[in-house]
């Protein structure tokens, strides 16, 4: 179990932390425009998404938030790239200034970290924090498990695409999801990237 973020990363036992960031977002950054904007990063551990995001979106205020100080603080230690900033908070009881300040979120190994329990409410956040027309891009983590992991044991949980469909379809509308060709190593073929617009 993962549930005390703050242990593991006092520990430094991250076996979730690959030292770099997510293939399938490095893969879409090369090929595609970046997002723009006001970016929200929750879950952003040691910040290698946001840097990445940073650097490939120079003129963009790239958030990234985490609910273990020590996470935020060695994500603050490294060498800044762009106008990313880091936040120590819970993405469940945000600021209500933060309501709809974001053009653009980007979600990787958060969803999959939270209590299934808890995905009602990360839909919520996500709806409250996006401005109408913003983009939720995700890469979902759906299959995690193996001999070793079953559903129930804790995080990373899996999640289905119909689940999905259901959870997003009310507030968003999809307008692309794709297998990525570049995973982190065990993750190949186990990932989907969607991008969605909010209603
Ligand atoms: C599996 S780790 C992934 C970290 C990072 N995205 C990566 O891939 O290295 C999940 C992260 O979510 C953070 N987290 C869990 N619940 C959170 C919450 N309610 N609000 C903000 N961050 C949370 C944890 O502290 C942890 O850093």
């Amino acid at each position: 179990m993962h549930s005390d973020w703050e242990q593991h990363y006092r520990e430094g036992h991250m076996p979730w932390d690959k030292g770099q960031a997510a293939p399938p977002l490095l893969e879409y950054l090369e090929r595609h425009e970046p997002p723009v904007g006001r970016i929200l990063v929750p879950g952003c551990g040691l910040g290698h998404d946001v840097r990445a995001l940073a650097q490939a979106s120079p003129g963009s205020e790239v958030i990234g938030l985490d609910i273990s100080p020590t996470a935020v603080s060695k994500a603050k230690e490294m060498a800044a790239v762009g106008r990313e900033t880091y936040v120590e908070g819970d993405l469940f009881a945000l600021p209500e200034e933060w309501s709809g300040s974001f053009d653009a979120f980007w979600e990787h190994t958060c969803f999959c970290a939270i209590d299934p329990g808890m995905r009602d409410a990360y839909v919520a956040a996500v709806t409250g924090l996006l401005r109408p027309g913003g983009i939720f891009f995700a890469v979902f983590y759906l299959d995690p498990y193996d001999d070793e992991h079953q559903a129930g044991d804790g995080p990373p949980h899996g999640v289905t695409a119909e689940e999905l469909d259901a959870r997003f379809g009310r507030d968003f509308v999809i307008e692309d999801r794709w297998t990525p060709t570049r995973s982190y190593a065990g993750r190949e073929g186990c990932e989907e990237v969607r991008r969605y617009r909010r209603k």
